[in-house]
């Protein structure tokens, strides 16, 4: 067996600590290093996960491959900051905007670093076994798609006032998911929205919308999302064909069903997505394997992480100006 990949993970917050607990289960890697402007904060995942190496800046180490799970706004820096020939794997979006994904694969390019961008229904079983049904033909055209993105556990309202955007947090996973399944793209958008909570609406906050969507190929894309979904981790999706229909379906918790004269009980979904993606996480850190050791190339390009972005800032401004937008 070869010897493992050097992984160097900079963000230990939400995803870089689910990334650091894949990395850390896999046989093919081995945590090089934990980077955080928060030095605490490295040290503290650095020592969960038994890693010697942590710090507030990556030129310290030496690594194999960077794993970027630092807000959004900081990509391109991290890319620039990279050692030159090795892999990057980036959480989505790459960068907030068109331009900005394009010059961080411009950098990336320049610099001979392969940039990853994880879209996580890419690899997961279920949404990967809709889509290849669909990509296989067996419902025949797809003439609609309707999608319900529930989160879960609800963002505080402090959170959902200072950004979390709901056409730039939740919908890019949903789109690329989508366009990726029927090989098309968005023509154009019309997307509205409500708050749930009078705090919210005040503060002109919507934590509920939907994007109704045109493709270019003549068929429909329906994004309903929500951040009250109060009941659990809610992710659906379903393609309508002129020959069938697929669909794919929620996980629950756990598989026990109740069965009595009340009726047929199950248990609650998912708590919220390290539990409902944990597969595919699983499954994106080997993938990114394979294309260090040069397997294979990373699925996810920068045409399709551009698409996204646009599709998703298309639907922001028709839900600010109330008319539907070309892409
Ligand atoms: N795939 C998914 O389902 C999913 C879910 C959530 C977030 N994300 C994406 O993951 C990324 C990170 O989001 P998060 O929720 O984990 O953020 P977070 O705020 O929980 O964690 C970010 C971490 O990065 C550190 N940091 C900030 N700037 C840094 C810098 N310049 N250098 C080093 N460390 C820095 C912070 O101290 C913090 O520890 C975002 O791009 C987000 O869009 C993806």
């Amino acid at each position: 067996m070869s010897a493992p990949l050097r992984l160097a993970i900079l963000g230990t917050g939400r995803m870089g600590r689910i990334r650091a607990q894949h990395i850390f289960a896999s046989p093919r890697f081995e945590i090089a290093c934990v980077i955080d402007v928060n030095l605490q904060a490295a040290q503290s995942l650095a020592s969960e996960f038994r890693v010697k190496n942590f710090s507030t800046t990556l030129s310290d180490f030496d690594y194999d491959g960077l794993v970027v799970s630092t807000p959004t706004f900081t990509h391109i820096s991290a890319i620039e900051d990279c050692r030159d020939s090795v892999p990057i794997f980036l959480e989505k979006p790459i960068a907030e905007d068109a331009e900005g994904i394009r010059r961080a694969f411009e950098i990336a390019g320049k610099k001979g670093n392969k940039l990853c961008c994880g879209f996580q229904r890419r690899f997961d079983d279920t949404y990967v076994a809709g889509s290849t049904k669909v990509k296989n033909g067996e419902i025949g055209k797809v003439v609609n798609c309707n999608v319900i993105f529930g989160d879960h556990p609800c963002p505080s309202i402090e959170f959902l006032k200072e950004g979390g955007d709901i056409f730039m947090d939740l919908a890019p996973h949903d789109i690329d998911y989508v366009l990726n399944t029927l090989d098309d793209k968005i023509k154009n958008v019309y997307a509205t929205g409500c708050s749930s909570d009078p705090v919210l609406k005040e503060a002109g906050v919507i934590d509920n919308a939907t994007i109704i969507c045109e493709t270019v190929k003549g068929s429909t894309v329906n994004i309903t999302m929500s951040r009250s979904a109060e009941y659990g981790y809610d992710q659906r999706c379903e393609f309508f064909g002129t020959k069938g229909s697929v669909h794919v379906g929620n996980y629950p918790k756990h598989h026990a069903v109740l069965s009595n004269s009340s009726g047929v009980t199950g248990s609650v979904l998912a708590h919220s997505f390290p539990q409902r993606f944990g597969q595919a996480f699983a499954k994106e850190m080997d993938e990114f394997a394979d294309v260090m050791e040069g397997k294979k190339e990373w699925e996810v390009t920068q045409e399709d992480c551009i698409h996204v972005q646009n599709v998703a800032g298309a639907a922001g401004i028709s839900y600010k100006e109330g008319r539907r937008v070309d892409v």
